[in-house]
C-alpha cells in the first residue's frame, strides 16, 4: 500500500538537436527505460516554430530566449512522456543540473555536456508542466498499453 498514488504523473522529456546530431539518443532512451519508467509517447520531430515558442513561453523575457527557441529549431529532436511514479523529479535527477559543468558526473548533462546552451535535453520541472508540455507535444494523444512487467515496476 502507498500512502501517496502518483501513480499516473507523466513527465515531458526531449533530446534536444544538439543530442540527436551527436547520437546520444539510445544512450538517453536507454537510461530511462533501466530506471524502471514508462515510455507512452515517442517520435523524431521537425519542431514547428509555434510549438517551441509556446514550450518555452515563461521565458520569453530571458535575454536568452531567442537563442534558446532557435537552439530547438535547429534540428529534429525526440519528444517523449515518460510515466511512473515520482517520474517528473526522478527524470530532472538523471537529466542533471540546468548548466552541465554544475551538473553531477553520472547524470545525463554531467556525464555528455558542457554548454548550458547546448544541454543535449530537457525535463518537466513539475506534474503540472508534465502535463501542460505533453499536451502540447503530443495533441495526438498518448499510446495505452499493458504492462508486461511484474507490478513493482511500473
Ligand atoms: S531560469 O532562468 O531559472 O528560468 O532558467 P532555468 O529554469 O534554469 O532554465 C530554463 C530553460 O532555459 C534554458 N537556459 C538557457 N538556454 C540558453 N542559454 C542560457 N544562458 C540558458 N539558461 C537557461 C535551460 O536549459 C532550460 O531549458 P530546458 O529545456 O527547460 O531544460
Amino acid at each position: 500500500a502507498r500512502a501517496v498514488s502518483v501513480r499516473n504523473e507523466i513527465s515531458y522529456v526531449m533530446v534536444k538537436p544538439d543530442g540527436v546530431q551527436r547520437g546520444l539518443v539510445g544512450e538517453i532512451i536507454g537510461r530511462f527505460e533501466r530506471k524502471g519508467f514508462k515510455l507512452r509517447a515517442l517520435k523524431l520531430y521537425s519542431t514547428p516554430k509555434e510549438v517551441a515558442e509556446e514550450h518555452y513561453k515563461d521565458l520569453s523575457s530571458k535575454p536568452f530566449y531567442k537563442d534558446l527557441v532557435q537552439y530547438i529549431l535547429s534540428g529534429p529532436v525526440v519528444a517523449m512522456v515518460w510515466e511512473g511514479d515520482g517520474v517528473v523529479a526522478s527524470a530532472r535527477k538523471l537529466i542533471g543540473a540546468t548548466n552541465p559543468l554544475a551538473s553531477e558526473p553520472g547524470t545525463i548533462r554531467g556525464d555528455l555536456a558542457i554548454e548550458v546552451g547546448r544541454n543535449v535535453i530537457h525535463g518537466s520541472d513539475s506534474p503540472d508542466n508534465g502535463e501542460r508540455e505533453t499536451a502540447l507535444w503530443f495533441p495526438e494523444g498518448l499510446v495505452k498499453w499493458d504492462q508486461t512487467l511484474e507490478p513493482w515496476l511500473k
